[in-house]
C-alpha cells in the first residue's frame, strides 16, 4: 500500500463489457432478495446455542460441496488459482507480495473465536460452526480491485455478510459495523517486531448500509476450497466495489456501532485512504492515478493494463447507496 508506482503510460483503449449489461437492475434486486423477502428471511432466525464441537472444517467442507453457482458472476477471464494464492497483501505475514504465502505455512485456524459486541441483541463469543452453519454458500465471482491498482478476477465461496449480521439483531443506533482481525503474535509473525508496520489489530469499518448490501459477502472459500492463510482464514469480507483494503481477512471481531469507526489505512494516511474507498477512475491517488489497473497475471513486459470502472463495474447496483454524496471529498 505505500508503493509507488513509476509506470505511467496511457491505458490501452479496449472495452471491458460490464457485467451489468448481462442483467437488468430489477431482476438482480428480486434475485438478491431486495425487491422479495428474501432479504428479511435471516432477520428472525434464532441462534443456535454456542456449537461446542470443533467440527467446523468438516462442516465447511459439506457446504463447499454444496454451493450454487451465483448468476450474476463477472463474465471476465478468471485469475489463476496459484496467483489468487500466491501474490498476496496481508500484512501480519510481511508486507511483501510473496510474504503471506511463504510465511502462512504453520497457520492454525482453531481455535476460533468471532466476538460480536456493540449495539446488538445478542452479543458473545461465537465459533465458527454457529458463524457459518446457518447459511448456503454461493460460488460468486467477482473483479477485485487493489488501490495500488492491480486487479483479480477472482471466484469467491461465501454468503452475504447482511445474513450474517441480522442474526445478531442490530439495534436502532446500529450505523456502522467495525471489523477486526486476529492479534497473535504466534500466528503473524509480522506482529512480533516490536517496531511494525502497521498498528495491530488491523481494523476495517462499513456503513450499516454498505454492509447490508447483497453484494457484500462474508468469505469462507475461493475457487471452491476452503480459504487459505494466505487470503485471510478463516473468515474475510469481500466488498467488490471497494478497494481491496476495505476486505479485512481472519475476522475475530464484529462491533456495531453509532459512530464511524478508525481505520487502519486512515490512521496512518488518511490523505491517501478514506473511510468508503469506493473504486472511482475520477479520483486519483495523491501519488498514483487510478484510471487504469494491471489486470494480474501480468508482467513488466506485459503488465495487461485494462480501464479501472467507477464502483469496479457495480455502479449500477451501488451508487444509490451514495446519493447526494460528493464522492471526491469523501473518498
Ligand atoms: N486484511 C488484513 N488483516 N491485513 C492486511 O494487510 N490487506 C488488504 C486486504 N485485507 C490486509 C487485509 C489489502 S491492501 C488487500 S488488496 C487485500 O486484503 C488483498 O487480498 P488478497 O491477498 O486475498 O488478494
Amino acid at each position: 500500500m505505500l508503493i509507488k508506482s513509476k509506470d505511467k503510460a496511457t491505458p490501452k483503449s479496449f472495452e471491458i463489457t460490464p457485467e451489468t449489461s448481462y442483467w437488468s437492475r430489477r431482476e438482480w434486486l428480486k434475485s438478491a432478495g431486495i425487491l422479495g423477502a428474501g432479504l428479511a428471511a435471516f432477520g428472525g432466525a434464532p441462534l443456535p446455542a454456542m456449537a461446542k464441537d470443533q467440527n467446523w472444517q468438516a462442516i465447511l467442507n459439506d457446504k463447499l460441496a454444496s454451493s450454487k453457482k451465483w448468476p450474476h458472476s463477472a463474465q471476465e477471464e478468471l485469475t489463476p488459482y496459484k496467483d489468487v494464492i500466491s501474490y498476496n497483501n496481508f500484512y501480519e505475514f510481511g508486507t511483501g507480495k510473496s510474504d503471506p504465502v511463504e510465511n502462512s505455512k504453520d497457520f492454525k485456524v482453531d481455535p476460533w473465536r468471532v466476538q460480536i459486541t456493540g449495539e446488538v441483541g445478542k452479543p458473545g463469543h461465537y465459533t465458527l460452526e454457529d458463524i457459518f452453519r446457518p447459511h448456503a454458500l454461493e460460488d460468486r465471482v467477482y473483479r477485485f480491485r487493489c488501490v495500488e491498482a492491480w486487479s483479480m478476477v477472482v471466484p469467491w465461496v461465501g454468503f452475504p455478510l447482511g445474513d450474517l449480521l441480522k442474526r445478531f439483531e442490530p439495534g436502532s443506533k446500529a450505523k456502522y459495523v467495525r471489523f477486526e482481525t486476529l492479534v497473535d503474535p504466534d500466528r503473524f509473525p509480522a506482529q512480533r517486531f516490536a517496531r511494525s508496520t502497521i498498528p495491530w489489530p488491523y481494523v476495517e469499518g462499513l456503513r450499516m448500509d454498505e454492509a447490508m448490501h447483497p453484494l457484500t459477502l462474508m468469505v469462507v472459500g475461493v475457487y471452491g476450497k476452503t480459504l487459505l492463510p494466505q487470503n485471510g482464514a478463516p473468515l474475510r469480507l469481500m466488498v467488490p466495489w471497494k478497494y481491496g483494503f476495505k476486505s479485512i481477512k481472519s475476522i475475530v471481531k464484529i462491533e456495531f456501532l453509532e459512530q464511524e469507526p478508525d481505520t487502519t489505512w486512515q490512521r496512518l494516511a488518511s490523505r491517501e485512504y478514506g473511510f468508503y474507498a469506493n473504486v472511482n477512475p475520477q479520483v486519483d491517488h495523491p501519488r498514483w492515478s487510478q484510471k487504469r489497473e494491471r489486470r494480474l497475471p501480468n508482467s513488466i513486459w506485459d503488465p495487461n493494463w485494462v480501464p479501472t470502472q467507477k464502483f469496479n463495474g457495480y455502479e449500477e447496483q451501488v451508487a444509490p447507496l451514495y446519493a447526494g454524496m460528493n464522492l471526491r471529498t469523501h473518498f
